[in-house]
């Protein structure tokens, strides 16, 4: 009787962390559309103070989705006009189009209007940040996170609030409090499933246990075509509707918020008539004050680029990926120390490490699986993470593998 053998691999992939880019350099690449514009903080208001408008921003290049398992991470705000209510709240689009002309404000979200709202045609799927709880839609209440297919309808909504991974327990989060959350959107293209988390963004890593986990086949709507955007609309009362960093890791779980404190936003803006003169001084301190920053993280970030540009180039000259040796990665990560570890999820878990010889801040992913499939899914992981070049997406710098033969 001899023992099943099982053939374990360890796949270790090595991402750059790209925080800087993702954070300082996402300028250009959003197209702005309605009332969204960028403030000299950098950050993205998808609506002004005007009733009844909206805003849109969408992403000028393509993702490929196609086949493939993802996570998004991005933070966000919503200040609003009254503490206790606001309208009407904001969402991240995927989208087969690089934007959706002819949206509505209000209850439409800057996504979908009167006519197209439900149709099939549409493809589009939508993360809804709902500050207003509309009947017509089937609303649960005015603090919600839900996901549209299609429609504003949701499929699966859920009061805003997370499980605390400490006790289990659901905490309420208003999406009104004007402080910054982070939104985690993780989709397994193996198990079908779309998990979608809401917290705080001090958390280093968003929750084990999802607010919403919906079961479904959605590689129609993640092509190889799929723009991302935001869009958030203002209905009677007015509110603030902040995007400050977006990061899409293919294939990765959760980014860790690193390089410093979670920023604080700025309190709903008062009736400008009698205000002008120091809200003029404000801007123009706040602009010497932006240039000044601006250039020491741009001359920060130039001398960071410098020092990889050397990882990159010996690889990409070369047919693809490169391929590390294992004890490299072993000692870039500390021996894979629980202290590196940057997260964990469906997909194995991410550690934080530091090439030797380079110094460049990596990402290394590691993930086993059973011989059978493992090795074409990652094979397929590493020829299209390698292939895309994204600002916002982090580089793949190579892959190992080791093979384990154990008793099982
Ligand atoms: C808000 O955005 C709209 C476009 O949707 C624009 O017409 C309006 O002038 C803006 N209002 C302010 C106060 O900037
Ligand atoms: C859905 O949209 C398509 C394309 O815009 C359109 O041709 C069709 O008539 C719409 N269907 C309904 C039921 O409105
Ligand atoms: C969370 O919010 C709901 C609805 O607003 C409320 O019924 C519930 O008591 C709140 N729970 C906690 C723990 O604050
Ligand atoms: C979704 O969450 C559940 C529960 O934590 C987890 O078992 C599953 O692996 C998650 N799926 C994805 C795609 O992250």
């Amino acid at each position: 009787m001899s023992p099943e053998l099982k053939i374990l691999q360890m796949h270790i992939l090595v991402l750059l962390l790209t925080l800087f880019s993702c954070t300082y350099n996402s300028h250009g690449k959003y197209i702005l559309e309605g009332s969204a514009v960028y403030d000299p903080n950098n950050y993205m208001i998808l609506t002004n103070t005007t009733k009844h408008s909206y805003g849109q921003a969408f992403n000028n290049v393509s993702t490929s989705y196609k086949n493939q398992s993802f996570s998004i991470n991005f933070l966000f705000g919503i200040v609003s006009e009254h503490k206790q209510q606001a309208s009407h709240g904001m969402a991240f689009v995927f989208s087969h189009t690089r934007s959706l002309p002819g949206a509505s404000s209000d209850q439409y979200l800057g996504i979908f209007n009167e006519r197209n709202n439900g149709n099939a045609s549409n493809n589009v799927i939508a993360i809804e940040l709902d500050i207003h709880k509309d009947e017509e839609f089937g609303d649960i209440d005015d603090n919600h996170v839900g996901i549209d297919i299609n429609g504003l309808t949701s499929v699966l909504s859920a009061p805003a609030g997370y499980y605390d991974d400490k006790d289990g327990n659901f905490r309420n989060l208003s999406l009104i409090s004007g402080k910054v959350m982070r939104l985690s959107i993780v989709y397994s293209h193996i198990d079908k499933q779309l998990n979608v988390s809401l917290c705080p963004a001090e958390f280093i890593v968003p929750p084990n246990k999802p607010l919403l986990s919906l079961n479904r086949d959605l590689s129609h709507y993640f092509s190889k075509e799929t723009y991302l955007g935001f869009t958030a609309s203002t209905g009677s009362i007015r509110a603030l509707h902040y995007m400050l960093i977006m990061q899409p890791f293919n294939g990765l779980t959760y980014p860790p918020m690193e390089f410093g404190v979670v920023p604080t936003l700025p309190p709903y803006p008062r009736k400008a008539s009698d205000r002008t003169r120091t809200i003029l001084a404000v801007c123009l301190t706040l602009a010497v004050f932006a240039a000044f920053i601006t250039s020491g993280i741009g001359s920060a970030f130039y001398l960071r680029h410098q020092k990889v540009k050397e990882v990159l180039e010996e690889w990409e000259i070369q047919y693809g990926p490169h391929r590390f040796a294992y004890k490299e990665l072993y000692n870039a990560t500390k021996g894979f120390k629980e202290k590196q570890l940057l997260g964990r999820g469906g997909f194995g878990q991410v550690y934080k490490g530091t090439l030797p010889g380079s110094n460049a801040e990596i990402a290394v992913k590691r993930t086993s699986h059973d011989s059978r499939q493992g090795m074409s899914e990652f094979l397929a992981e590493i020829t299209t993470i390698g292939r895309l070049r994204h600002k916002n997406l982090v580089k793949l710098l190579g892959y190992s593998t080791r093979m384990r033969i154990k008793n099982g």
